[in-house]
């Protein structure tokens, strides 16, 4: 039976992790996958996790099930800090995910157990969401996500959501755009929710950096001006960046509904979704990001353990920023774009180049990891650009 499979490629993204670890040359650099670095090239457990990871160890008495919908106090814990402090809580209810993957699975299965048969999209996005989208066995419709100035493209959602309706879920990345780091402004967040309204399509918002653009609230406008305006939408939720707990699979999905019944259904339908899928998510760091948000002094520290992380991206994108122009590559950009990544103007065989001859490594797509770069391999970074790109 088995030689009946094709072949499958390596994922491209997750396949550079292992050639990066391969690669020899000390002075090689990771622009790869989306983790985030310290200044000296770390990406430790956040000291707030830590310090919840420890309360843990101590106090937690049992680790039976929990369900499919996993740790609801960390579920409700972070409603709050997503939909806002005066959000009506009847409108929402959600349950853990592993990690933002999960939480996107969910949302779209969730959605075509409803009906939905189209995900509306921006392109390019992260090369996951299309591959979910495939495997749920939905149309996928694309639009030009970014302009050639850079900028998002509001008239190109516009265009596309003219064709759209009910049946129709629109995905949007609530901030720090993956892969290109151009984000919608607020102003244009206010033409979207009205749009998404009027089109009765249903927003499906994808927030897997949160705090890490311009700050938790500044980062949930676009998510919020939507839910004021929608009567119904579905939101997909990572911390596995804003906690630093990649590989403890830590997401959450929401449905936000007016109706009592159709939330309830929602839910439930989720919950037997997930039973099939992982049956329960796994409890450690969600229960350690609730520990967290219970407390007031280790919220305090997890946010100023953000703003440190958003503090240092800003200023290597203003680095890279002031280099305004490297050959055909513009820079200036990369200064008003959010978050973990941007992406340049790169051939496959200048990216090629760039991993052979200079030890950068970065996705197929040009996308690079803005964490990746440090006062000390910044220059160099610069100088290969422009030794491949000459
Ligand atoms: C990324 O885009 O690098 C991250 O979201 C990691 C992943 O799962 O692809």
């Amino acid at each position: 039976m088995l030689e009946a499979l094709s072949p499958q490629p390596a994922d491209a993204l997750l396949g550079l992790i292992k050639l990066y670890n391969a690669d020899p040359r000390p002075e090689k650099i990771d622009l790869g996958v989306g983790v985030y670095r310290t200044a000296s090239g770390a990406t430790p457990v956040f000291r707030a996790i830590k310090a919840a990871e420890a309360r843990l160890l101590e106090q937690q008495d049992s680790k039976s099930y929990l369900g499919p919908e996993g740790d609801m106090g960390f579920v409700r814990a972070l409603i709050p800090h997503v939909f806002g402090a005066g959000f009506d809580a009847s409108r929402v209810d959600g349950m853990q995910a592993p990690g933002g993957t999960g939480a996107v699975r969910l949302a779209i299965e969730v959605a075509k157990r409803a009906g939905v048969r189209r995900i509306v999209m921006g392109t390019p996005s992260w090369p996951n969401h299309a591959q979910i989208v495939v495997a749920t066995g939905l149309e996928l419709v694309p639009f030009g996500h970014m302009t050639a100035e850079g900028t998002a493209d509001l008239a190109a959602l516009e265009a596309v959501l003219a064709t759209a309706g009910p049946g129709d879920a629109v995905m949007l990345h609530g901030c720090c755009h993956n892969p290109t780091g151009v984000d919608y402004t607020p102003a244009q967040w206010d033409v979207i929710a009205p749009m998404l309204a009027a089109r009765g399509v249903l927003p499906l918002i994808d927030l897997a950096y949160q705090g890490l653009g311009e700050g938790m609230e500044a980062d949930a406008y676009g998510l919020r001006a939507v839910l004021a305006a929608v009567p119904e939408a579905l939101v997909a939720y990572s911390c596995d960046k804003n906690f630093g707990l990649y590989r403890d699979r830590v997401g959450a999905f929401y449905a936000v509904t007016g109706d009592a019944g159709a939330l309830t259904r929602a839910m439930a339908n989720g919950a037997s979704i997930a039973r099939a899928a992982w049956s329960m998510p796994p409890d450690h760091g969600a229960a350690a990001v609730r520990l967290v948000l219970e407390d007031a002094d280790l919220t305090a520290l997890w946010l100023a353990e953000l703003d440190e992380m958003r503090d240092r991206m800003r200023e290597v994108r203003d680095r890279l920023a002031a280099a305004q122009q490297v050959g055909p590559v513009p820079m200036a950009p990369l200064g008003i774009q959010n978050g973990l990544f941007s992406m340049l103007p790169l051939t496959g065989e200048q990216i090629l180049a760039l991993r052979e001859a200079h030890g950068i490594y970065m996705a197929g797509s040009g996308r690079i990891n803005i964490a990746g770069l440090t006062a000390g391999n910044i220059e160099p970074f610069i100088a290969a650009l422009r030794a491949v790109t000459a």
